[in-house]
């Protein structure tokens, strides 16, 4: 399998991805915007893309002439740091996460920590697993403070993104006091993965790597739906799919799935105290607020652009890796029915989709070694953000 990045040759001219589309089931576009895109490549179209490239006067490149060795180095690599470090009571960011782990580790924090954190399962999986979210406190047991709600794990092979969450709940729990003044009026609600039969299913084998969807039967043949299509915010109206075989299928109805309820409920829940949604994907270094649906900007959009700039002055400082900041689908694409959109109609008056740089290699997939590197740059970019949240909307 071939994967290849491709990119208009007429700066400035939106990219057409039409030309791919009769050709479904050989190629897949996995990461886009309105400029440049990644393109997986069945071995037997291998010569027909590039043809197909240089007919349409786009540039590209090779990224990899053989995605699947990539991907089976890489599941080998993550079976045996699995086994070098166990989890003990820590996850550091030597290597990536199960769900078990994930939810063992929020459970262990609250065990430790009974005045500053709670785990509350809010729901279950298509699958049956726990989702549980983790509440944290300065524990000065003053009620009704600001909240500010996070999620990552949308989608399954994202495994960045709960990796980063996991590292902020590491953060907000073990080293509080250098954090005192993003607890002193705000608690922070975290649901480290959304959706974790995907995330499970992409780490059996290297076939399975790639795996965005839920795992509900979506039909006869196809399996899953995309939980940030889900929503019921201008529900399927753009940027998503019809078809329960494609990896954007907005699902038979909104809220079709499990976990997107209770994504939904806890939006709800939290919605008169709540100041800032973020949710955390990859790739891309974006930080895209509303709206997501259609290509215009809510009338606060300026308080919006303002917390999120915080956000990339702070990691531009930090690592010098400049994150795109606008409104999703201007920056992006256009892509209704996201939490984004949901969350910030619902009354969250910030509500940002935070994709995550990309892999150095491959987009999806940064190596278990630059796990360190990126969730400590995301978490230098959520505080910047946390901090003007706090400073712009005090406790009233
Ligand atoms: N990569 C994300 C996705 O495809 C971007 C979502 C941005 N938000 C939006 N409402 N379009 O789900
Ligand atoms: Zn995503």
């Amino acid at each position: 399998m071939y994967e290849v990045s491709m990119m208009d040759r007429q700066a400035g001219r939106r990219l057409d991805y039409s030309m791919l589309e009769n050709n479904n089931s050989y190629y897949e576009v996995y990461s886009r915007n309105g400029a440049s895109a990644h393109i997986l490549v069945h071995p037997d179209a291998q010569a027909d893309i590039l043809k197909l490239l240089n007919a349409n006067m786009m540039n590209y490149k090779i990224v990899h002439n053989d995605v699947g060795l990539w991907l089976q180095r890489d599941f080998e690599m993550n079976q045996k740091l699995r086994n070098l470090y166990p989890y003990q009571g820590k996850l550091g960011t030597e290597r990536y996460y199960s769900h078990d782990e994930i939810n063992q580790f929020i459970e262990d924090l609250a065990k430790q920590n009974p005045t500053r954190v709670e785990v509350k399962t809010v729901g279950k999986s298509f699958e049956g697993r726990w989702l549980k979210t983790i509440r944290i406190t300065n524990g000065d047991g003053r009620a009704n403070k600001n909240v500010i709600l996070v999620d990552g794990g949308f989608h399954a092979r994202e495994w960045i993104s709960p990796a980063a969450v996991v590292y902020g709940i590491n953060e907000l729990v073990n080293n509080y006091e250098a954090h005192a003044q993003l607890l002193q009026d705000y608690d922070w609600v975290i649901l480290p993965v959304v959706n974790p039969d995907g995330y499970e299913y992409s780490q059996i084998s290297p076939n399975t790597r790639m795996w965005r969807k839920t795992r509900q039967p979506s039909s006869r043949h196809c399996i899953g739906i995309d939980p940030n299509r889900n929503f019921d915010f201008h529900w399927n109206e753009a940027g998503a799919s019809s078809d329960p075989c494609d990896d954007g299928y907005a699902g038979p109805k909104a809220f079709s799935e499990p976990e997107t309820i209770v994504v939904r409920d806890l939006i709800h829940s939290l919605a008169d105290r709540g100041k800032m949604y973020l949710t955390v994907h990859s790739e891309g270094s974006y930080l895209l607020y509303p709206w997501g649906y259609i290509e215009s900007l809510p009338d606060t959009w300026q308080d919006l652009d303002e917390v999120a700039r915080a956000g990339r002055d702070a990691i531009k400082a930090a690592t010098g890796n400049v994150y795109k900041v606008g409104g999703s689908a201007i920056l992006m694409y256009p892509a209704a029915g996201a939490s984004d959109d949901y969350a910030f109609n619902a009354g969250f008056p910030i509500s940002f989709t935070m994709e995550l740089p990309s892999g150095r290699k491959n987009p999806f997939h940064p190596p278990p070694t630059d796990i360190d590197r990126l969730v400590k740059e995301t978490w230098v970019g959520i505080v910047a953000m946390a901090q003007k949240v706090v400073k712009k909307y005090p406790l009233n």
